[in-house]
């Protein structure tokens, strides 16, 4: 009940999200993905709104619904999902980017489908890496002047606090969570570590709702007053 009417944790930010994975299209019915349910970046949204923020979500394709009082943008690659994220920056404070970006792409997009050409040979596919969003935002000028608090996700197969702690580093992002634990793709609960600064934390397993709400007031308590 008290915290019912305690002022709201994210009351006059702004926070943008990705979520979701990101396609990669080689002809027009196919492409490259990788599996990423959205549901960590959904939860998020929605711990957030509730937390009194202003959201928007850029979403990869997923199969969930739109948390209640957030702005979903749907995109399809990483190249739309960046281009999405720069319109829609503006004026957050918060950048939080859990979308599994596809971390490359055809170097090629037919515009017909691709037939087998009766050879017996397949086509042979060139990648181009894609943009690092996560790394662009936290190199922006309103992320280095304190404006833009970035946060990364990770999943790693192992190696955990080293992989992450390097990763944060090498995104430049003032937060870097990772999931414990493997396959957490699509499940429902989670545990995570974070890893700034100062060290590291862990979160212990719980609902990606509850770790959400746990992961705004942790954002929260790292963001700067707001000028009055
Ligand atoms: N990320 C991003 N754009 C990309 C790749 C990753 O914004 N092109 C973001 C992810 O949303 C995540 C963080 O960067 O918040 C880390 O993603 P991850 O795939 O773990 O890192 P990579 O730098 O791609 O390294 P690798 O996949 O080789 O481990
Ligand atoms: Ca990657």
């Amino acid at each position: 009940l008290l915290a019912f009417f305690a002022p709201k944790l994210l009351a006059g930010r702004r926070l943008l999200v990705t979520a979701g994975p990101t396609f990669e299209a080689m002809d027009p019915v196919r492409g490259i993905t990788n599996l990423s349910s959205g549901k960590m970046g959904f939860a998020l949204a929605r711990a957030a709104r509730e937390a009194g923020a202003e959201v928007t979500l850029v979403a990869g394709p997923v199969h969930l619904t739109t948390p209640r009082g957030v702005r979903r943008v749907d995109v399809q690659s990483a190249q739309e999902m960046l281009v999405a994220v720069e319109q829609h920056i503006q004026d957050a404070g918060v950048f939080m980017a859990t979308a599994a970006v596809a971390d490359w792409r055809p170097a090629q997009q037919s515009g017909r489908k691709i037939k087998k050409d009766g050879s017996g040979q397949p086509p042979v596919l060139d990648f181009v890496e894609n943009p690092d969003i996560l790394a662009t935002l936290a190199r922006s000028a309103r992320a280095l002047e304190g404006a833009l608090f970035c946060v990364g996700f990770s999943a790693e197969s192992h190696d955990l606090l080293a992989n992450a702690t390097a990763k944060r580093a090498r995104k430049g992002v003032p937060l870097l969570v990772g999931n414990i634990g493997p396959a957490t793709f699509g499940r429902d609960d989670n545990a995570l570590l974070l890893v700034d600064a100062d060290g590291h934390r862990e979160l212990p397993r719980a609902s990606k709702r509850v770790l959400a709400q746990q992961l705004i007031a942790e954002v929260a308590a790292r963001l700067p007053p707001l000028p009055s």
